[in-house]
């Protein structure tokens, strides 16, 4: 209450992880929470600071992370991310330190909400005795399964060789050996340091997942037994907070337009969001592969999307875009969520980020799976095989194998029955966001615990 009884708005930090998928989710949490009267500040590091202009009703503060262009360059996701930890540690708690000094009456901060990537946020908050919350960006799925992998690590299995890789793992159906998230990067012990500290709760005073009980709930039952503070799934938030772009890259709405003179249900959109690389070559194979299939398509290309070259455009293949003259519409990023809802779009053939799943899943579009690393791996065998939206591309990158993989789901019988499901578990999904839904009463608990800190 302020001195003449108004009631202010409580205070809260957000803390995200400096990549999309992740800065996503959190920008998405924050316009959920500011819509329930909290006022927010973002404090993020410089390197893929998000952009303020989209949301003016944030404070957003950057703090230096130190991190030298070679080690950015290097692609290097587990150093990167020890790095950020390491050095956001002490200008996060100065920063938050200074707020808790504030006059203003609502300056002080009532609790920090961090990306479980940004673990020491964790620390910052339990030495200034602020509550804190941590939000996964993740499936459970994908945690249960990084559990399993520092198992198979202390039993000296990994790197995982050979015939196991073929072979189902026992308790995790419907994973193999092969899709767990066993993307290393150059350093065993850094992976390891980065999952052990992601596991870890700490002090915290809750978990928020942005993922919904009908898609995952034996899992979740699970971990929720597992876990010794409250787990909110208040997911998939896109559909809870308002539109408003998130991107570190300007979309390019020119596709709207075109998608618009698309017939209805004839569309392929193609992206490996954000991180994903690829070889010129296998660059080469989608684009012949998606000239080949004969159907409207929607790519994103974006600037790093090869290996080793930035002005990617340059290395699509010569008379490529020719030949498929205004059938093929090429971005360098897009508005997705837009266009995954657009009645044109019938299939979109995905990385398996989970944010790309679960907007697609939210929108009732099957997927054709072509995961990249990590996690990637673990959503898709999800897709497949539990929520049966969608199928696999796991041979190679081959012009005719990638024709054939898109007409099965654009125009084949196995197709069309994966997009009555996609529509059907759309609807679930969507009753979970409603009035009384399980994500919308997740939301009412986290925002009363929230005020009563
Ligand atoms: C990364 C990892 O790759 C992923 O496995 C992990 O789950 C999260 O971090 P990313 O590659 O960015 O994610 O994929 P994803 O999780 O799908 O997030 C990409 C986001 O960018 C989505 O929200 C998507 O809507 C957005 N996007 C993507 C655009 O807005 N435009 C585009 O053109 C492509």
């Amino acid at each position: 209450m302020g001195s003449e009884g108004v009631i202010l708005p409580r205070h809260l930090v957000l803390v995200p992880c400096p990549y999309q998928g992740h800065i996503n989710p959190m920008l998405q949490l924050g316009t959920i929470l500011h819509s329930r009267g909290f006022s927010i500040s973002i404090i993020h590091t410089q390197f893929n600071a998000p952009c303020p202009r989209n949301h003016p009703d944030f404070n957003f503060i950057a703090i230096p992370d130190g991190l030298p262009d070679h080690l950015i360059s290097s692609g290097n996701i587990p150093v990167i991310l020890l790095a950020v930890n390491a050095n956001c540690h002490k200008p996060l708690k100065d920063r938050v330190a200074q707020m808790m000094q504030s006059e203003k009456p609502n300056g002080k901060v009532s609790c920090i909400i961090y990306d479980e990537y940004m673990y020491r946020a964790e620390s910052v908050a339990n030495s200034l005795s602020i509550p804190s919350i941590m939000l996964r960006t993740n499936t459970v799925s994908t945690f249960l399964a990084r559990d399993f992998v520092l198992r198979l690590i202390d039993e000296g299995q990994i790197p995982l060789q050979g015939s196991i890789m073929e072979k189902p793992v026992p308790e995790h159906y419907p994973l193999r050996y092969k899709d767990l998230p066993t993307t290393i990067f150059k350093s065993l012990s850094n992976f390891v340091e980065v999952v052990k500290n992601v596991r870890l709760v700490g002090s915290s005073s809750a978990v928020i997942w942005n993922t919904v009980e009908c898609l995952e709930n034996p899992l979740l039952v699970q971990v929720k037994q597992q876990c010794r503070v409250p787990i909110f799934t208040v997911g998939p938030m896109h559909k809870s907070a308002p539109q408003l772009s998130t991107s570190l890259l300007k979309e390019d709405y020119s596709c709207i337009p075109w998608l618009d003179k698309q017939a209805e249900n004839s569309v392929i959109y193609v992206s490996l969001g954000s991180v994903a690389c690829i070889s010129e070559h296998e660059l080469a194979e989608m684009a012949w592969g998606l000239a080949k299939c004969n159907l409207p398509f929607l790519w994103v290309v974006r600037p790093g999307l090869v290996r080793g070259t930035r002005n990617v455009q340059q290395s699509l293949p010569n008379g490529f875009r020719e030949g498929v003259g205004e059938r093929g519409r090429i971005v360098e990023w897009a508005p997705q969520e837009e266009v995954l809802a657009h009645k044109a779009v019938a299939g979109f053939w995905s990385h398996c980020g989970w944010n790309s799943a679960v907007e697609s899943i939210a929108e009732g579009v099957p997927l054709i799976c072509r995961p990249n690393f990590a996690d990637q791996k673990v959503t898709a065998r999800y897709v497949t095989h539990v929520w049966r939206v969608g199928m696999q591309l796991e041979e190679e990158l081959e012009r005719d194998a990638v024709a054939a993989a898109v007409r099965r789901l654009m125009v084949e019988e196995e197709g069309l029955e994966m997009r009555e499901r996609a529509v059907e578990l759309k609807g679930r999904v969507e009753i979970g966001t409603r009035r009384g839904g399980s994500s919308f009463k997740d939301l009412d608990k986290l925002i009363d615990m929230i005020r009563s800190f």
